[in-house]
C-alpha cells in the first residue's frame, strides 16, 4: 500500500467512524459554516474550561469523506489546547492531518471548512469579550 493509500484509508475511517462526532449539552461557542460549492457543511461546538482551554469539543455536519474527516482530525486536535492557538492554525496544519495537498481547488475547500468554523466561533467568542462574564456559580 502507498502512502498515499494509506491517508486515504485514513480519511474514510474518520468519515465512517468520526471521532467527536455529536453535540455537547452545554457549551460556550458555536459555529456553523457551510461550503458554497456543494452545500456541504459542519457545525463545532467547544466547551471552554479552565484557563481558556478546550475542554471538549463536538462537531457535526454533512458532507463529503474530506469535510467530514478533516473536521472530526481536527477537533481530535484541538481537545486541551488553548483558544489562542485556534489563531496560529494554517491550512497546512489541515494537509498534515489529511496527510495530503494535493487535492485541487474544489477539495481543497472541503479540506478547509472545519478550521473556517472553529476559527469563526474562536474569535467571536475571544472578540465578543464572552470570557469572564460566565455567571457565577453557587460556591
Ligand atoms: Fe462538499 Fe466536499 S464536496 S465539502
Amino acid at each position: 500500500m502507498s502512502t498515499a493509500d494509506i491517508y486515504k484509508e485514513l480519511i474514510l475511517d474518520y468519515y465512517r467512524n468520526p471521532r467527536n462526532f455529536g453535540t455537547l449539552q452545554t457549551f460556550d461557542i458555536e459555529a456553523h459554516d457551510t461550503n458554497p460549492l456543494c452545500g456541504d457543511e459542519v457545525d463545532i461546538q467547544i466547551k471552554v474550561g479552565e484557563g481558556h482551554k478546550i475542554e471538549d469539543i463536538r462537531f457535526s455536519g454533512k458532507g463529503c469523506a474530506i469535510s467530514q474527516a478533516s473536521a472530526s482530525m481536527l477537533t481530535e486536535l484541538a481537545k486541551g489546547k488553548p483558544l489562542e492557538w485556534v489563531k496560529e492554525l494554517s491550512k497546512e496544519d489541515i494537509f498534515k492531518l489529511l496527510g495530503t495537498s494535493d487535492l485541487g481547488p474544489s477539495r481543497v475547500k472541503c479540506a478547509l471548512l472545519g478550521m473556517k468554523v472553529l476559527k469563526t466561533g474562536v474569535y467571536g467568542y475571544l472578540g465578543s469579550g464572552a470570557e469572564g462574564t460566565e455567571p457565577a456559580g453557587p460556591s
